[in-house]
């Protein structure tokens, strides 16, 4: 495989409420509809443009400076690949300095390689869908696309990776995966993504749960002031620790399996000023 896997970074790191990083998500319309997604994707999923507003929010969110990274998903960013480019000229115009990473299924290649070439400042990325990529739990993309993005890539070392196999149980969850049983499934310790601010104008806490509504991952709307952002996701982060971890350890259960059935049964963490 030409692709490497990427490490992650640092979790929870905010300066001077900023965060280190920021997910942003239009919707869960896609071109495929795997059996495992987190975000429901689908055909059939729902979908709102990137506009002025919600890139102002983010960018008075994320850090500007060269380590900031802001992360595009969905959904399949590539069905609007124009609305992207654009909100990437916009981003580097208002002076985001950071990283761009866009996770695509790689299938519409040509498009997504139109992405990673708009980019005035050349730090704008891809990472792929494991199991599109290798066929491993859903049908692989076509060759054609495939081999577009393996020449694009030695050509430009590390610019297009591919995403972790291990799939948690959030959204579809684990219990449709038809894959490979070599990629692990269990995980008890929450990852600790960064927040996602959806182009519906909310900041929700979870990159995977985000199509779960429930109170605990409501962090305020694209109106609210970094300060209250920042300090609901430390309010959210503390709530892992000593709510979420302890009773998924308690019950033995996988940490997504928490959020995606027993939230019921757990506090809402401490936030500050307007949740929803
Ligand atoms: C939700 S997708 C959206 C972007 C694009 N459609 C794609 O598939 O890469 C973002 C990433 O989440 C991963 N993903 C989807 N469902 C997952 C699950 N249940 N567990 C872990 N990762 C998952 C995908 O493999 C992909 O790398
Ligand atoms: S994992 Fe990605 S490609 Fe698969 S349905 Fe979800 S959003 Fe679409
Ligand atoms: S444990 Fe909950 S907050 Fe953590 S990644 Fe899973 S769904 Fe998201």
């Amino acid at each position: 495989m030409v692709f490497k896997e990427r490490k992650s970074r640092e979790k929870g790191v905010i300066e001077e409420d900023r965060l280190l990083e920021l997910h942003v998500y239009p919707g869960n319309f896609c071109n495929r509809d795997c059996s495992f997604c987190t975000v429901f994707g689908s055909p059939k999923g729902w979908y709102t443009e990137y506009t002025i507003e919600h890139l102002e929010a983010t960018l008075k969110t994320v850090c500007l400076h060269e380590n900031g990274t802001l992360k595009f998903y969905g959904g399949e960013p590539t069905l609007n690949h124009e609305n992207v480019i654009w909100a990437i000229h916009y981003l580097r115009e208002k002076g985001f300095r950071g990283s761009v990473v866009i996770y695509s299924n790689g299938i519409q290649a040509e498009r997504l390689l139109q992405i990673l070439d708009a980019d005035p400042l050349d730090k704008t990325t891809a990472s792929l869908n494991y199991s599109i990529a290798t066929g491993d739990g859903a049908s692989q993309m076509p060759k054609r696309s495939l081999q577009m993005l393996e020449a694009y890539e030695l050509d430009h070392p590390g610019t297009i990776a591919i995403g972790h196999p291990d799939i948690v149980d959030s959204g579809r969850g684990v219990n449709p995966f038809t894959g490979e049983e070599t990629r692990p499934v269990i995980n008890s310790k929450c990852p600790r993504c960064y927040p996602v601010l959806t182009t519906e104008g909310k900041f929700h806490a979870c990159p995977f749960a985000v199509e779960n509504k429930a109170p605990h991952f409501q962090l305020g709307d694209a109106m609210a002031t970094p300060a209250q952002i920042s300090t609901n996701f430390k309010a959210f982060l503390n709530w892992l620790d000593t709510v979420h971890e302890p009773f998924a350890v308690e019950h033995n259960l996988p940490a997504c399996t928490v959020c995606q059935q027993h939230l019921h049964q757990l506090p809402v963490p401490s936030f500050e000023g307007k949740k929803d």
